[in-house]
């Protein structure tokens, strides 16, 4: 689904509100010469994570899915000088992208890409004691309940913890829709709804993305 009407409105808002977006662009460009899908988040939503970031006062970020480190650039410009983010990405391809986007993006010093299945790289940061202000769900929609149970283990009291993709165009509350990304939307949001250590809300989301939401959420 798309609508003329949100890209312009889209497109006016990246104008007005996000004007120094040069470095950026040119991740994008990147990606899309290397063959990447486009899939990153867009330019107002990257704002948005970035000045989630700010509000939070984030030291620590953790992302789940770097695809070419769109986010991640974002996300890492919000961290003050001695701030770090993980990214974790399963295919080598994408990780070698976002390495250069991130080193073109002068962000190399504050971001460190993790190669491999995010299960296995969550497990592991697990046993490494390190803890999250803001979390980043954004790979493979399936495993979200999983993703969703390791950053309530690797977040502390106050953590954001923040889920991309959750409305589909509308496909999360179409119950005659059984696709396994939405399903894991689905179980992701069944802990979510009844669990007493977080509290979350889910906005829906229009534009150049086209029909989308997001799950925003605090660790009590
Ligand atoms: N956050 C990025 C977009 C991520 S797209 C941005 O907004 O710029 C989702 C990414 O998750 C893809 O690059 C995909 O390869 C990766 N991914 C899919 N399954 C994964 C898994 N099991 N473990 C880690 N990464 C995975
Ligand atoms: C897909 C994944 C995303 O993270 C996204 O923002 C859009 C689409 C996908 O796997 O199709
Ligand atoms: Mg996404």
């Amino acid at each position: 689904m798309s609508n003329k009407v949100w890209n312009d409105v889209d497109e006016y808002i990246i104008e007005k509100l996000i004007p120094d977006n040069q470095t950026l662009e040119n991740v994008l460009i990147a990606n899309k010469q290397a063959g990447l899908p486009k899939i990153d988040v867009s330019p107002t939503y990257g704002k948005l994570l970035y000045l989630l970031a700010k509000i939070k006062g984030a030291k620590q970020i953790l992302e789940i899915g770097t695809l070419g480190g769109y986010s991640s650039i974002w996300l890492a410009r919000a961290l003050p000088e001695d701030g770090k983010l993980i990214t974790l990405e399963i295919n080598p391809e994408h990780a070698k992208v976002a390495e250069k986007n991130i080193l073109d993006a002068n962000c190399q010093n504050k971001v460190k890409v993790i190669v491999g299945k995010a299960l296995e790289s969550l497990h592991t940061l697990t046993e490494s004691n390190q803890l999250f202000d803001l979390i980043f769900i954004d790979a493979d929609k399936p495993n979200n309940p999983h993703y969703l149970e390791l950053a309530l283990r690797l977040a502390k009291s106050g953590s954001l913890i923040i889920a991309d993709n959750v409305v589909r165009n509308g496909e999360v509350s179409d119950e005659s829709n059984h696709d396994e990304s939405v399903l894991g939307i689905r179980k992701m949001m069944d802990i979510l709804s009844n669990d007493p250590r977080i509290e979350s809300t889910a906005i829906q989301t229009v534009g150049l993305k086209g029909y989308d939401g997001f799950v925003l959420s605090v660790v009590k």
